[in-house]
């Protein structure tokens, strides 16, 4: 995402203030999942279809792909509902991989996919930090013989050392973020970022 659209702008804003109380949060949060699933939904493959209105012919857009949001437990279960909310039926699979907090490596500790698989998995997770668990979660569907081009990642804020990871491995117009931050710290955490998305995002 361009990041340039005002409202993904004030959203990140709330997200990124220190000073944003858990309830605030979670509603900009809500609120940006929302602009972001319309954004990476416009990447899936799609087509014009006619239609009537009840007073004359018109022109919209249908998706033409199954689709299965795949969110990373537990900060990509904040992404899952505004996926749900704009389109239903879709899939819900689960990848429980968490980082290390000392080294920073992810690890992988539950998968659940949902059978037969839908056409197009999309990657959830708000922090895009060094690539790893994205990229351990984008392992986990080629395995399961997802080419490349099917698989989609959806987060808030990403730093371009991740960003450029991950686009190794799928390709980059299939990644939708909110922003590219420049830097990681010496924890790997994203800087500016805003912190750590789980525990703002749960109030823990
Ligand atoms: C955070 C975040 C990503 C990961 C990003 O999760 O939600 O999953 O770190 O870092 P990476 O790109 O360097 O892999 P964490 O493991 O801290 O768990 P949480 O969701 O419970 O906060
Ligand atoms: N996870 C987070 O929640 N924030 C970061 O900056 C990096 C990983």
């Amino acid at each position: 995402m361009q990041g340039n659209h005002f409202a993904v702008q004030r959203f990140l804003t709330f997200l990124r203030d220190k000073k944003t109380d858990a309830q605030t949060f979670r509603w900009a949060s809500d609120n940006l999942s929302r602009l972001l699933c319309g954004e990476a939904l416009s990447k899936l493959p799609h087509e014009q279809v006619e239609i009537v209105t009840p007073v004359g012919a018109a022109e919209g857009q249908r998706l033409l792909t199954e689709i299965m949001v795949v969110p990373i437990y537990r900060a990509g279960q904040s992404l899952v509902h505004a996926f749900l909310e704009v389109v239903p039926d879709a899939a819900v699979g689960s990848l429980l991989i968490q980082r290390d907090e000392r080294t920073a490596q992810p690890e992988l500790f539950y998968k659940k996919l949902v059978y037969p698989l839908p056409a197009c998995a999309i990657i959830l997770d708000p922090m895009l930090a060094t690539a790893g668990s994205a990229v351990m979660a984008v392992r986990v569907l080629r395995e399961e013989g997802y080419r490349p081009q099917s698989i989609y990642f959806v987060g808030v804020v990403a730093a371009e050392e991740g960003f450029n990871r991950l686009a190794e491995h799928i390709p980059e117009a299939n990644i939708t973020v909110a922003a590219v931050d420049p830097l990681l710290n010496d924890k790997k955490y994203i800087v500016p970022g805003l912190g750590d998305y789980g525990d703002r995002y749960f109030g823990t």
